[in-house]
């Protein structure tokens, strides 16, 4: 019971990492939100776990008014918030467009400034806590395939700096930190392996060996989010079994 006395607000929390993180924050006594876009699934995943669903566009600006609103109304004190919601979108410079490029950055940029924009207050009047980003291998390597992509976990680890500085200059006891996985065995990747294949049908194939499950990156969320960490602030975690310094397919 790690986590008593915590509370935790996870997006994209319907299905896979989010999903995985919520339910070890639950079996550790956290009392957790997760959020999502698609609210069937999100109610769904909520009753079986036993979370609070707050649906919600990351995206939208009035959404997360909305969830501050929701947790000032249920007298919640914020403690924990991973920004876990992203989309993932096959494309190269040549292939995308300037339209896919500014959908998928409203999701995983946009998505984390709002996120942090908004929930930090409610942190700080709780007396400190852990933000988590979820950001990707391929924000610490070229990934030629993925561009938006690429350049969205970019974003998110410039923005885990930024905010873990700041953090540190005001002394308010908050931590920011983003965790980079290669690849993880979820709906996101599988969803995603058809359109990838049809264009290199060795790559995911050569990289399928090496994914870990959404509970491995679920472990390390629940280490930056405990007070095991406490002196952990800015990092960029790794969970690939060296595949950022050594890539498999390549
Ligand atoms: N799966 C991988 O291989 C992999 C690798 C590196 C990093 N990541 C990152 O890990 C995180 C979790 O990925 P996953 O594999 O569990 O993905 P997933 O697609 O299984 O889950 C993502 C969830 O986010 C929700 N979501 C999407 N857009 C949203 C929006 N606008 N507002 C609110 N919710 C929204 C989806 O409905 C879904 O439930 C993501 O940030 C992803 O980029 C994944």
């Amino acid at each position: 019971m790690r986590l008593k006395n915590k509370t935790a607000l996870i997006t994209g929390g319907s299905r896979g990492v989010g999903r995985a993180a919520a339910e070890r924050f639950i079996a550790e006594g956290a009392k957790v939100y997760i959020t999502d876009v698609v609210a069937d699934r999100g109610e769904a995943t909520a009753a079986e776990i036993g979370a609070t669903f707050i649906q919600q566009n990351v995206a939208e600006e009035a959404d997360w008014q909305r969830v501050v609103a929701t947790l000032e109304a249920d007298g919640a004190n914020l403690n924990i918030l991973v920004n876990n919601a992203a989309i993932l979108q096959y494309g190269n410079i040549d292939m995308e467009s300037l339209e896919g490029w500014r959908r998928l950055m409203s999701v995983n940029s946009d998505g984390v400034f709002l996120a942090i924009k908004y929930m930090l207050p409610l942190l700080e009047k709780a007396g400190g806590g852990s933000i988590i980003n979820m950001s990707s291998s391929s924000a610490l390597m070229g990934v030629p395939d993925f561009c938006a992509y690429t350049a969205s976990k970019s974003a998110v680890r410039g923005l885990t700096m930024s905010t873990a500085v700041l953090c540190k200059q005001r002394a308010n006891k908050v931590r920011c930190n983003s965790i980079h996985p290669d690849g993880i065995n979820t709906d996101m990747v599988r969803e995603i392996a058809g359109q990838a294949n049809s264009h290199d049908p060795d790559q995911y194939k050569n990289s399928a060996p090496f994914i870990c499950q959404a509970e491995d990156v679920a472990n390390v969320i629940f280490f930056l989010a405990s007070d095991d960490s406490r002196h952990v602030n800015g990092i960029a975690l790794s969970v690939d079994n060296t595949s950022t310094i050594h890539p498999p397919y390549l």
